[in-house]
């Protein structure tokens, strides 16, 4: 358009060309963003005083030839500019909307995924143990941390002095009475076979799961706070039998259906006669690797049968009543389950691997 324009013609008005007061213009326009601008845009080329009016108002001083050839072309620019002003209005008012359909929130479309939280590897394993022992009928009870003296040691016939308690690295708590001190971080789950008989009549089945401490150094296998499980049944007629089947059945459970569990006599002050049990590794199927040690068999849990002297001491008839009681380490079953190499890792708080479960 600009190019039909041209050869410019100095107006007497203002000495402005057609072709400058075209560029400029349209130039504007491009920059024009909203309504006021565009009206303000509107005045200033077109209204009784704009720029181009000012033109098409001289064209009366022009010899007539001149005045037909200008006005023509004057004319024409006016004809483009106003349909640019109806253009950019119409584009304005559509973006307008565009704006609204934008700021518009769709309830229906699914948000960003936030960062979910996930159960600690110890939370998880636990789960499964209880979930375990619930299915077969147990119970599932807890009890204090912070321990008497008499529930932890004591009652399980581990008097003072005894060696049987250097079994047990203790955090003792800093509280004196009648110049000893009776309260410590428990370092087993099993004081609570004996609050529990102490409370309950048989049947008893029951599992326990809760934190214990030891005044530990700390390696790859050792950790000072952990996770046990005590188990404890006692009732008429409960044999090694019942303890045997309770226990293969929840490491078939854990670790697998074709696993086999075998017994080796282990000593424990609270039971009688005391066992480990083991499982056929499930890494090496028994032939032997790193993760049994190799000797083919992996070493998961303490177990017994409940000494007669605690059951008297409670107050049954050891006679009458009978029962097994078992323990396990949650971190170490965990350990085993997803070959975690080093049980300082799963209270280090490190995302890198706690994200992994
Ligand atoms: N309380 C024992 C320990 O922490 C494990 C155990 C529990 C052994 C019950 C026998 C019976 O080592």
């Amino acid at each position: 358009m600009a190019a039909s324009l041209t050869p410019a013609l100095p107006m007497p008005s203002d000495n402005e060309s057609l072709e400058e007061i075209e560029s400029q213009a349209l130039s504007d326009l491009g920059a024009v963003a909203d309504g006021d601008a565009l009206e303000r845009w509107r005045v200033a080329y077109l209204g009784r005083r704009g720029r181009l009016t000012r033109v098409l108002r001289g064209l009366a001083d022009l010899p007539l030839e001149e005045r037909k050839r200008v006005g023509d072309k004057a004319n024409r620019l006016k004809q483009e500019l106003e349909g640019a002003v109806r253009e950019k209005r119409a584009r304005l008012a559509m973006s307008a909307t565009e704006a609204l359909i934008a700021e518009r929130i769709d309830v229906t479309l699914p948000g960003p995924p936030l960062p979910s939280g996930r159960l600690h590897p110890t939370t998880q394993t636990l789960r499964d143990v209880l979930d375990c022992f619930v299915s077969m009928g147990f119970q599932v009870v807890e009890g204090p941390e912070i321990e008497w003296d008499r529930y932890n040691f004591e009652a399980l016939r581990i008097p003072r002095d005894h060696p049987a308690r250097d079994m047990w690295d203790t955090l003792w708590i800093d509280y004196e009475k009648d110049g000893e001190r009776p309260m410590l971080l428990r370092t087993h789950t099993s004081p609570n076979q004996i609050r529990i008989m102490e409370q309950t009549q048989p049947p008893i089945r029951v599992v326990v799961p809760g934190k214990c401490y030891r005044y530990e150094a700390t390696d790859p296998t050792h950790e000072w706070m952990m996770t046990q499980v005590e188990g404890l049944a006692v009732d008429e007629g409960i044999s090694m039998a019942d303890l045997k089947g309770t226990l293969a059945e929840f490491a078939r459970r854990i670790f697998g259906p074709d696993r086999k569990v075998a017994f080796r006599c282990d000593y424990f002050p609270f039971v009688e006669p005391g066992m480990e049990l083991r499982i056929d590794c499930f890494l090496c199927g028994g032939d032997g690797c790193r993760t049994c040690s190799r000797t083919g068999w992996i070493e998961i849990l303490g177990a017994g049968m409940v000494h007669p002297e605690i059951l008297e001491a409670v107050g049954y008839d050891s006679e009458r009543y009978t029962g097994f009681a078992f323990g396990l380490g949650i971190e170490r079953i965990a350990m085993l389950r997803h070959g975690i190499e080093d049980i300082r890792l799963f209270y280090a708080n490190d995302l890198r691997f706690l994200s992994q479960f």
